[in-house]
């Protein structure tokens, strides 16, 4: 865990963080963005002491850095800087094994990691092991960069930029493997990025700065979803929620007024119920809320007409939660070829009912939000 705590930075008389506060908890990834010289590389150069706080503190794990011996702080803190700051005159293996060695762990596991690393990033061992750095192109480099950060067996990677320099491709697919080497070793990663796609694809919370300030610390989601000003809708541009169609959960595109029948009333009831509301379908509910079936006038209109509703009702009726996504609904949807879906709380309450008609309003409304703002 890494928290700042009232962090100030000034140069002279300029102020370039000014009280800056957050937690990073441990075992997430979480990615620094905001415009050029807003103070992402000076943050990040102060968890392991590379630039002093005029004032504040930072905690590594509850221990208040500024206490904490430099050299030591280094070696247990992984840190990729953007052009990978491997040695030139080392092979790769030596730039791999080089912090481990200074740590005097056992020679025979490190050479067993350093060959698990480069799997990890990609990189055939037995071909690249005794490459020096000029005989790598600059993607390559870069991923041994991201492995060397690994290489320290510490909790905590630091990277400024470290895809900065590479392909869309090439990025992409560093992108994923990162992202699956935090899950599987579960690191606490602060990650810089000016790219909001990348911080997207990767980040657990994102914290998106701008003249040394928060504007914004959440998960990509809300930061989608609930942008916390203008600066950041600009930011982030609108078409993202369109462009991630995942991240819109039942919730945002459910009706929240269902019509419902109890279970007690009869078949002419529901019948009628439905022509007020014009509707088709009802869900049948107790006075808790509780979903206990639908009927469908399609399946009640034959029937006799004092009939209940519990005996008629159609029991196994599938339902989403509240925050299952898009693309899940529309899968289940077509797999069972229904036209709408229940939507339900933890506790299988009704909250709400998908149809076609509310995905179709909550994409347009998306785009209508595009067409404004492009
Ligand atoms: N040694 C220094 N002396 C004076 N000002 C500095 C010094 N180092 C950095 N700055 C200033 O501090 C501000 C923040 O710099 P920083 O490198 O943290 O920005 P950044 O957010 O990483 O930008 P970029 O996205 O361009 O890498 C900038 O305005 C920069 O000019
Ligand atoms: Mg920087």
């Amino acid at each position: 865990m890494i928290q700042f705590q009232n962090i100030v930075k000034k140069y002279g008389n300029k102020t370039i963080i000014n009280n800056f506060n957050l937690d990073v908890e441990a075992g997430q990834l979480v990615v620094f963005i905001g415009p050029s010289g807003c103070g992402k590389t000076t943050l990040l150069k102060m968890i392991n002491k590379l630039i002093q706080p005029t004032s504040g503190k930072i905690y590594v794990n509850g221990t208040d850095i500024s206490r904490a011996d430099p050299i030591e702080l280094r070696r247990n803190i992984g840190y990729v800087i953007q052009n990978t700051g491997l040695f030139p005159h080392m092979s790769i293996k030596e730039n791999l094994e080089l912090i481990p060695k200074l740590k005097g762990e056992d020679p025979a596991a490190i050479e067993k990691k350093t060959e698990e690393l480069l799997e990890l990033v990609g990189l055939d061992p037995k071909e690249y092991l005794h490459r020096f750095p000029k005989e790598l192109s600059g993607g390559q480099q870069q991923r041994i960069g991201v492995a060397r950060a690994f290489s320290t067996n510490s909790d905590i990677i630091l990277m400024d930029e470290p895809f900065s320099a590479l392909d869309p491709v090439t990025r992409s697919s560093l992108q994923e493997e990162l992202f699956q080497m935090q899950k599987e070793l579960n690191k606490t990663i602060i990650f810089v990025t000016h790219d909001m796609d990348e911080a997207i694809k990767i980040a657990d919370k994102i914290c998106l700065l701008k003249d040394g300030n928060i504007l914004q610390y959440d998960t990509p989601e809300n930061i989608l979803k609930n942008p916390a000003s203008e600066f950041v809708e600009s930011f982030i541009g609108k078409r993202r929620v369109w462009n991630n169609p995942e991240l819109l959960k039942a919730e945002d595109i459910m009706i929240f007024n269902p019509v419902k029948i109890s279970p007690k009333r009869n078949v002419i009831q529901a019948i009628e119920i439905m022509k007020e509301n014009k509707v088709d379908s009802l869900m049948v509910t107790d006075r808790h809320n509780t979903l206990l079936g639908l009927v469908t006038l399609k399946a009640i209109q034959l029937l006799n007409r004092n009939s209940l509703i519990e005996d008629v009702m159609e029991k196994n009726v599938l339902a989403v939660s509240e925050d299952a996504n898009l693309i899940s609904v529309l899968k289940t949807m077509n797999e069972h070829k229904i036209g709408y879906v229940p939507v339900v709380n933890s506790t299988g309450h009704l909250t709400g009912l998908i149809t076609r008609s509310s995905i179709l309003s909550a994409l347009s409304s998306q785009l209508i939000d595009l067409e404004v703002t492009f």
